[in-house]
């Protein structure tokens, strides 16, 4: 296979999982590399809730996600820029990836309407109302400075009509020429492209096609992990990873579970990114090598052994369930920090025993051993 680098972001492939047929993988930006597959924590306003970037990157991140939509409305991206770029501004020089505001117009804003220059939406803080096209999403993107730059797409609803989604995926592939023909800084930031189609085989092939004859450095496979039930995500994943360049990266986006972590690894993607650990963990929520752990249980109370035996986290390593536990029903913050530590650090780990597995010509063994563990019930 041939590496594609004249791009600033580009997919270097390592190694195929003889058991499974999983990549292994390096991406290379201007901020640094990282291995693929990976979990990228999220950091939507500029910062991974409760977190130091410090404390983020000392976990094993080396790429967070950001978001446009949040970062355009406050601060606003002129005064990003005016910090010297996203990077600068939140003191993290890892890789940064930041989502087009697409799908944050769709989900946070109650008021909404497509028209094929762009969205009218209403701002979800002040009411106020606010138009976003491939153009500003692009433009707003070049201020931040990410690495990754993702296209301003549309997210729709996965039960809609197949003439809506038809109508829709049509436009979304004109709004990723548009976004590709406003990018200013090619040199120091790639877009990746994001495939949508809903449920349809026939408009996920579409959209791939039409995406792929675009050529980004990467692509992202985008309206799943909506609500649909998960088997039609994996059918989804299982006709368009291959469909898509192999000498590219493939980010799957807002899954976080471990089940779905995995499913998808075992379909060819790259990269994963998802809400989930650090909003569990702020209502107490953790991922333990056993499954999940809801801390304020009663049953916790006089628990003085660690949150997950098996882990090495600062939380792990320094607190007792009981006092986590403590914290929680005191409404203390600090146990939000700690439980954020450690989800974090959960996934980060899995992720890590998962090259590690696709090194060695064994994930279909790991992913056995993890959930024999975990239990394949508890997500
Ligand atoms: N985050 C989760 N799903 C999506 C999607 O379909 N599009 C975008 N832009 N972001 C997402
Ligand atoms: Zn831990």
């Amino acid at each position: 296979m041939r590496d594609v680098k004249e791009n600033a972001v580009w997919y270097e492939h390592i190694k195929t999982c003889k058991q499974s047929g999983a990549r292994l993988g390096i991406v290379h930006t201007p901020h640094g590399s990282f291995e693929t597959p990976v979990f990228m924590p999220v950091g939507t306003q500029a910062t991974v809730k409760t977190m130091s970037p410090e404390e983020v990157k000392a976990m094993g991140a080396d790429i967070i996600l950001s978001n446009t939509y949040h970062l355009w409305l406050r601060p606003g991206e002129k005064i990003v820029e005016k910090a010297g770029g996203l990077h600068k501004f939140m003191n993290w020089n890892g890789s940064i990836l930041t989502d087009s505001g697409g799908f944050q117009v769709f989900s946070l804003s109650d008021f909404r309407k497509i028209e094929e220059e762009g969205v009218h939406f209403k701002n979800h803080l002040s009411g106020e109302k606010l138009f976003l096209s491939p153009e500003k999403a692009m433009h707003i993107q070049n201020s931040l400075g990410s690495d990754i730059m993702m296209a301003f797409d549309e997210c729709p609803d996965f039960n809609h009509d197949y003439k809506y989604i038809r109508q829709s995926v049509e436009r979304t592939s004109r709004w990723a020429e548009r976004c590709l023909e406003a990018h200013k800084n090619p040199k120091t930031q790639s877009i990746f492209g994001i495939v949508q189609g809903a449920g349809y085989n026939d408009l996920r092939e579409q959209s791939a096609k039409d995406l792929v004859s675009m050529d980004f450095p990467g692509y992202a496979i985008g309206g799943l992990s909506v609500g649909e039930p998960k088997h039609e995500m994996y059918r989804v994943l299982e006709h368009v990873t291959p469909l898509l360049p192999a000498n590219k990266a493939r980010y799957l986006m807002g899954v976080g579970s471990p089940d779905a972590l995995f499913e998808g690894v075992l379909r060819g993607i790259d990269m994963f990114d998802c809400v989930l650990p650090t909003r569990i963990a702020r209502n107490g929520t953790c991922m333990i090598s056993e499954g999940r752990v809801v801390i304020k249980n009663a049953k916790y109370a006089e628990d003085f052994g660690p949150l997950d035996p098996e882990c090495s986290c600062y939380c792990c390593k320094n607190y007792t369930r009981a006092y986590l536990r403590h914290l929680f029903k005191a409404d203390e913050v600090f146990g939000a920090r700690l439980a954020t530590t450690h989800n974090i650090h959960f996934l980060i780990d899995m992720m890590k025993n998962i090259r590690q597995a696709i090194m060695e010509d064994r994930l279909l063994d790991y992913k056995e051993e993890f959930f024999e563990k975990y239990g394949l019930n508890k997500e």
